[in-house]
C-alpha cells in the first residue's frame, strides 16, 4: 500500500470486520475502563468547578462516558450538552440508546473526525467543554486533520482529554506477540507515523484486532505543537498490579504482562 488512501480503507475494513465482536467484547477490556481508563479521566474532571458541556470524539458504544455520567462526584451541569461523534454508524446507535436516558441535549453525529464539519455542529456550547478522545488517535491513518479541526474550536478555558496505547507498549507488544507483526514500513508517502499493525485487543482465538498506527510520545508532540495546541500534562496509566489483574488477563493475549505497565497514556491538551 502506498498511498493514504488504501490506508484508510484498511483501517476501516479491519474495524467493520471486528466490529460485532467489538461491541460484545469480554471482561478484560471492561476491567480495563474500570481500573484504568476511568479513574484517570474522572481524576481530571472532579477537579473543575463545572461541566456545561462535554463531547465525546471517537465515542465507540458510549460506555465510557455512560460510567462518567452517573459520577456524582463530577460537576456536570443539570442540563449538559453532550455531542458524541463517530464515524461508525453502528457504534453510534449503541450509545445514543444508551445515552439518551440521562442527557436531555445530546447531538448525535456521524462523521469522520479528519473532517471540519463536525466542529460546526458543536459551537454554541457553553465554556470550559471538556473533549475526550479515548483510544482513538493510534487507529487513525493521520492525525494532522483532527488535530487542525481541534485547534479550530478550542478555546482558553477548554480541555482536550485524550488517551492512547502507549507507543512503548505497543512496540514491546508486537516483538513478543506474532499476531501483531508490524506492516507498513516504507511506504514512500507523506505519513506522520513509522509503522502499521493489526493490534489484538483479546483472548485467541477469537482475537479482535483494530488497526494501530506508531507514533512516538514525541512525534505527538510535534504534531500537536504544529496547531497551536500544547500537551499540559502526560501522564503514563498502568493496570493495578493484583492477584485479581493478573487473573483477568492470564488468559489474553496479553498474559499477565500487562500488569503493572504503562500500557496507555493520557494527554492533557490545551490551546496554547
Ligand atoms: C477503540 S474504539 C474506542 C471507543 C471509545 N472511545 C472507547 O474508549 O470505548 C475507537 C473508536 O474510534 C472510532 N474512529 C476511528 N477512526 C475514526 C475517525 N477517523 N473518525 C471518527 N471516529 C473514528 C471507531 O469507529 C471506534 O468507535
Amino acid at each position: 500500500m502506498n498511498n493514504e488512501k488504501s490506508w484508510h480503507s484498511w483501517s476501516r475494513n479491519l474495524w467493520k470486520t471486528g466490529e460485532d465482536r467489538w461491541i460484545k467484547r469480554n471482561g478484560q477490556d471492561y476491567y480495563y475502563r474500570q481500573q484504568v481508563v476511568l479513574p484517570a479521566i474522572r481524576e481530571k474532571l472532579s477537579h473543575l468547578a463545572r461541566i456545561p458541556s462535554i463531547i465525546d470524539l471517537g465515542c465507540g458504544d458510549g460506555y465510557t462516558l455512560n460510567e462518567l455520567l452517573d459520577d456524582q462526584n463530577i460537576p456536570f451541569n443539570d442540563d449538559i450538552c453532550v455531542a458524541i461523534i463517530d464515524i461508525s454508524k453502528k457504534q453510534l446507535k449503541i450509545a445514543k440508546k444508551l445515552l439518551e436516558k440521562k442527557v436531555r441535549n445530546l447531538k448525535v453525529v456521524k462523521n469522520d473526525l479528519n473532517d471540519e464539519s463536525w466542529t460546526e455542529l458543536i459551537k454554541g456550547y457553553e465554556a470550559p467543554r471538556i473533549f475526550m478522545n479515548i483510544f482513538v488517535l493510534q487507529e487513525m491513518y493521520s492525525v494532522h486533520s483532527f488535530f487542525s479541526n481541534i485547534s479550530e474550536v478550542l478555546e482558553k478555558d477548554d480541555l482536550l482529554l485524550s488517551i492512547i496505547v502507549a507507543p512503548e507498549f505497543a512496540c514491546n507488544l508486537s516483538e513478543r506477540e506474532p499476531k501483531m507483526a508490524q506492516i507498513g514500513k516504507g511506504a514512500n508517502f507523506v505519513k506522520d507515523w513509522d509503522w502499521a499493525a493489526k493490534y489484538p485487543i483479546s483472548t485467541s482465538p477469537s482475537t479482535i484486532y483494530l488497526p494501530y498506527f506508531h507514533r512516538t510520545m514525541l512525534d505527538y508532540k510535534k504534531i500537536i505543537s504544529k496547531y497551536d495546541l500544547r500537551i499540559v500534562e502526560t501522564k503514563y496509566l498502568q493496570v493495578p498490579d493484583n492477584q485479581e489483574a493478573r487473573n483477568i488477563f492470564k488468559t489474553t493475549v496479553y498474559k499477565e504482562d500487562i500488569v503493572g505497565v504503562n500500557s496507555s497514556v493520557l494527554m492533557c491538551i490545551k490551546k496554547k
